[in-house]
């Protein structure tokens, strides 16, 4: 948790039998935090207890701010490949109880840039000279979805201060001399670059990047708080049907 610091989570899935994941994420809170799907391939129903609702698609990404609460289902639709991940972020204190907020960012607001052996898509953040319009409102975390031809060679800078970390959706990477396969993530060491090149075969890996939030951690199933006492607070308020704000206007920004 202190090492990849502000992530708090990784879920990556890749199936292509709907019954792995047909029981879904049903009802459950979200406090503190920011829940960011990407969904390379499949389809995932979203619903909201305010009503809200919609599919994440091939290719998009919801970015969702939790804020002071929501209370969500996500349903994985029958698809003929489910292919993508949900990535945790957590929010610095100031903005653990800011309003809730959906931004989707469809497959066109997603950066698609080619260069000598990669197609890199740009999904928040900046990539060289590019910004992508998702730059996060909170942690401006960089998020970058890399395909790599094989035995091509991929680097960039990065601020030293920055947590980094990739995961390899296929193929292999090398890294500093050590190899690493499909369904592996690699934190890296401080340092202001990183550079991999894949195995004999195509690679494909998710890059992350965001400046630590360095504040203490009280953590509970889906509601990450600062203190042990945030985190009593929120049950109550579960317990009690006080935890959804409902006068509170959930905004919507598409990108
Ligand atoms: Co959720």
């Amino acid at each position: 948790m202190k090492d990849f610091d502000p992530f708090l989570m990784l879920d990556a899935f890749d199936s292509r039998n709907p019954g792995d994941y047909a029981a879904g994420f049903p009802w459950h809170p979200h406090r503190g935090i920011e829940t960011v799907t990407y969904l390379i391939a499949g389809n995932i129903e979203h619903k909201d207890s305010l009503g809200n609702t919609g599919n994440i698609r091939d290719g998009s990404c919801q970015w969702m701010t939790a804020g002071c609460g929501i209370l969500h289902q996500e349903m994985p639709l029958p698809s003929p490949r489910m292919f993508g991940t949900q990535l945790w972020i957590n929010l610095p204190r100031e903005h653990k109880m800011t309003a809730p907020a959906y931004n989707d960012i469809s497959p066109e607001a997603i950066v698609k840039v080619r260069e000598n052996g990669a197609v890199v898509h740009v999904i928040s953040g900046h990539y060289k000279e590019l910004q992508a319009p998702m730059q996060g409102h909170f942690v401006k975390a960089v998020y970058l979805d890399v395909e790599l031809e094989p035995e091509k060679e991929w680097s960039l800078a990065s601020p030293s201060d920055h947590t980094v970390f990739l995961y390899i959706l296929q193929g292999s990477l090398r890294i500093g001399g050590n190899t690493y396969a499909a369904k592996r993530a690699v934190l890296f060491t401080p340092g202001d670059s990183v550079s991999v090149t894949a195995g004999k075969d195509a690679a494909r890996f998710l890059y992350f990047s965001a400046k630590p939030l360095h504040e203490p951690v009280a953590w509970s199933g889906s509601i990450v708080m600062n203190t042990r006492e945030e985190l009593k607070q929120a049950f109550s308020e579960l317990d009690k049907g006080t935890f959804i704000q409902e006068g509170r206007k959930i905004s919507e920004i598409h990108l």
